[in-house]
Parts: C-alpha cells; structure tokens; sequence
C-alpha cells in the first residue's frame, strides 16, 4: 500500500505530503485497498468451508472502516456496547455480529440481545447465569458459545496472550462440560458452539494446532454430552510483520490449513476474529519533524506524534517500522536516532538507535504497521487532541475522524457552580 511515487512516499495515488499540507500531522493514514486485500486472503483460503470472517473491530473501529469491511461480507467480533453500537450504525446486521469480551454487564448483554447478535461468547459460570437471566427478562432465549482457556502459550508478549490458565480468559478446560451441563439446563440459554482466542500477534503455528486440537476434543466430548455444536468460534491473532523479526510470520495459507485439518469433518460453521491482519498493515501513523536535539551521545528525532496517539511502543516495546516520505537514496550516509515524542515521560519513544538516512526539522515521517490498536488505544493525554484519521481510495482521500479543536475539549469538562 506505501510506494515511492516521483520521490515521494504514497498511500494508494495519493501522496503523503498533500495529506500532511490538508489535515495536518499527526494523521492515521489508511488504504482502502489494502483492508480489502487483506480480508480476502482469508475468503480465498476458507471457500470451501462454511465460515464467517468476523474482524475483530477493536483493532480499528472506524466506522469507515467497519463499512468497507462490511460491504465485503464481513461479520464483525464487538467486545463492548459501544464497539455493537458502531457496527449497527453503519448498517451490519445482529447476525453478523459475535459478542466477546470477559466482562459484559446486563446493559451491554440487553443490548446484544436487543440486536439480535449471532452469539455470545460466555467466559464464565456466573456470566452465563446472569446472562440467562437477562434473557428471561426480556422474553428471549441467547444463543451462546462457551469459550474455553485451554491452557495453552502461544508464545507472544505476554500483556497479549490469553491462552494460559493464570490469564482471566475463558472457562478452565476441565471445567468446560459442566459448564454446558448448566448452560443446557437455562430456559435462557441456547447452546450453539464453542469458542477459543489464545492471543495476539502469534507467529508460530504450533500454539494455533494445539489450541484446535482442544477444540476438536471438546466438540466430540460435548456432542457425546448430547449438546448441539454447530458454530465453532476459532478467535483471532494472526500476526504480522512490524519488519524487525528474523522469521516470516505465519500466512492467512497456513493458518488456514491448520483450522481445515482440524476441523475436518466435524460439519461446523467455522468463524474467525482476525483484527490486527486486516488492518494492522493497511495504515501508518504521519508525523513531522518538530527538532533534531542533540543530547549526550545521542540524536533524538523530536516528532509532533507521540505515545497518545500510538501507544504500542510504550506498552509492549513494540518495533514499528519508521520511514522518511523522501525517497532515501541507497548511497546515504544512515546516522542513528532516538525516535520521540513531546510527551513529558521517557516512555513517549517510537524508536531506539534507528538507522536513518539525515532528517531534518519539518521532515515527515510514516510510523508503519499501525493500522491495528493505533488510533482505537489514543487518547488526549496531556490534552493533546485525539489524532484524526484518513482513508484513502486510489487518487482520493476523505478525512474519517476528524482533529478535535482544543475548545471542544476542554469545553467537555465541567466546573461545578460551586467551585
Ligand atoms: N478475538 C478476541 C476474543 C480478542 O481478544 C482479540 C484481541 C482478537 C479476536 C483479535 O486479535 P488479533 O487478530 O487482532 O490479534 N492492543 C494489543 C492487542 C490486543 C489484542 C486483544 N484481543 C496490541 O497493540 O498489540
């Protein structure tokens, strides 16, 4: 999606600089191509099965963007009230939507179930009672998976693995059969399928074949128990390449192949949740120059972007790729920076002893890779505005999000009169 077009970096036709001149820096920048291109590596590789692609809308909930996927055919996995309230604004329909998530209240679960959804993924005991009891209420019967933690390390950092027994996802898989003991015993509560998320960003395939195999047993299991399986929710976290990793991460290919020899022959609608592959590679975060300051041995790059508006680096040390819009040329001398923001804490640093060719104050910059948990994680810490967000379509370009102005902001407060 990122080409040097005449020496200068674009996104699709259009160039980063004429972004930058008309909606200023920092800016989300997205193609739309590359969202749709990489939804369909996964249509192609699971044709042939009964499946539903649900993207996991956490990694990017524009509703642009919950549209483009939308129009393609996409269901859609929310984990909150806002995240089913953005995906009916745009049109998806309740069947195209799961809903997941550790900690729903009874609001969220009425309004799930007001919406019809596709199904819930339970991760608890208590949630299903209460859950049950939400559907009594409301004179409804809510087709559930139960998802299960099968003990397992998919071997990512480990602010995002969800697999393993200490972590506060899903039912102990030893628990799992009485689970839907109770769950066939609700008048509330419609058993539909089994779902499983061990993490995020995976790049081995090893802890995905585990984790299938956990999911194959259990359906025999349970079909044994006498309980109706039909929907089988496989999670998400297909990694990506951010560009600093020694091996190739995983394809949609082989991902794919892992679930169809798992799951062969168990006649199940299969769903996957993938959220940082569609969107993770089809956006970069633009920022400019604001100072080169020479410190103790060290150059830092002093950006007008910063930890509020990507966190990644600053929660999970996260490598993100960064590139000048001015096409390097291959003879430059390369000089090593520090990448940071203006943020008051050390933690605001994109980059480390990066190798650049010479940048200068009023450069622009792309931070790549960050189409997945860049601008969904922003916030306006130290009353920065929120980063506004761009998509791009072939020569076009139309602003998703717009910059809020410093007053809307601040004008969101309110000093009691009796201050
Ligand atoms: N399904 C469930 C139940 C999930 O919890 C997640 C991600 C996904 C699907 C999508 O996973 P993906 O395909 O995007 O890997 N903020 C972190 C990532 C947090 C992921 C949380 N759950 C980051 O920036 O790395």
């Amino acid at each position: 999606m990122l080409s040097y077009i005449n020496g200068s970096l674009h996104v699709e036709n259009v160039s980063l600089r004429s972004v930058a001149n008309s909606v200023c820096t920092p800016v989300y920048v997205y193609s739309s191509s590359a969202f749709a291109s990489r939804y369909h590596e996964f249509e192609v590789e699971l044709t042939d099965l009964d499946y539903l692609i649900c993207y996991a809308m956490k990694a990017n909930s524009n509703q642009a963007i919950l549209k483009l996927l939308a129009n393609l055919g996409a269901g859609f996995d929310a984990v909150s009230g806002g995240e089913i309230a953005r995906a009916l604004s745009v049109g998806v329909q309740g069947e195209k939507i799961v809903f997941s998530g550790v900690g729903k209240t009874h609001k969220e679960m009425k309004a799930a179930l007001k919406a019809g959804v596709r199904h819930i993924n339970v991760e608890s005991e208590v949630e299903l009672a209460r859950l049950n009891e939400v559907a009594i209420s409301m004179g409804k019967v809510a087709p559930v998976a139960v998802r299960v933690n099968p003990d397992i390390d998919a071997k990512t950092h480990s602010k995002i693995a969800t697999g393993k027994a200490e972590n506060k996802f899903g039912v102990p898989k030893a628990r799992i059969r009485e689970v839907y003991q109770q769950a066939a015993a609700m008048s509330g509560i419609q058993i539909v399928g089994l779902d499983i998320h061990i993490g995020s960003q995976l790049t081995e395939l090893a802890p995905y074949q585990s984790a299938f195999r956990v999911v194959r047993d259990l359906v025999l299991i349970l079909r044994a128990d006498g309980h109706e399986i039909t929907r089988l929710d496989l999670g998400g976290g297909l990694g990506i390449s951010y560009g600093n990793e020694c091996n190739p991460p995983l394809t949609p290919a082989e991902y794919c192949a892992a679930i169809r020899e798992h799951m062969v022959g168990l006649d199940c609608e299969i769903e996957i949740e993938p959220g940082r592959y569609i969107a993770g590679c089809s956006g970069v975060l633009l920022t400019e120059v604001i100072y080169i300051k020479q410190g103790q041995g060290r150059s830092f790059i002093v950006v007008d972007a910063a930890m509020n508006d990507l966190i990644r680096p600053a929660m999970y040390d996260a490598w993100h790729k960064i590139t000048p819009i001015t096409e390097p040329n291959a003879h430059q001398t390369q000089y090593e920076y520090d990448i940071v923001g203006p943020v008051c804490e050390s933690s605001d640093t994109f980059a480390v002893k990066r190798s650049l060719p010479l940048i200068e104050q009023g450069n622009l910059l792309v931070v790549e890779a960050a189409g997945a948990y860049g601008a969904v994680m922003a916030s306006e810490y130290n009353t920065r505005p929120m980063v506004p967000e761009v998509l791009v379509k072939q020569d076009n370009f139309a602003v998703i999000r717009e910059r809020p102005t410093i007053d809307e902001i601040i004008n969101r407060d309110k000093v009691p009169a009796w201050l």
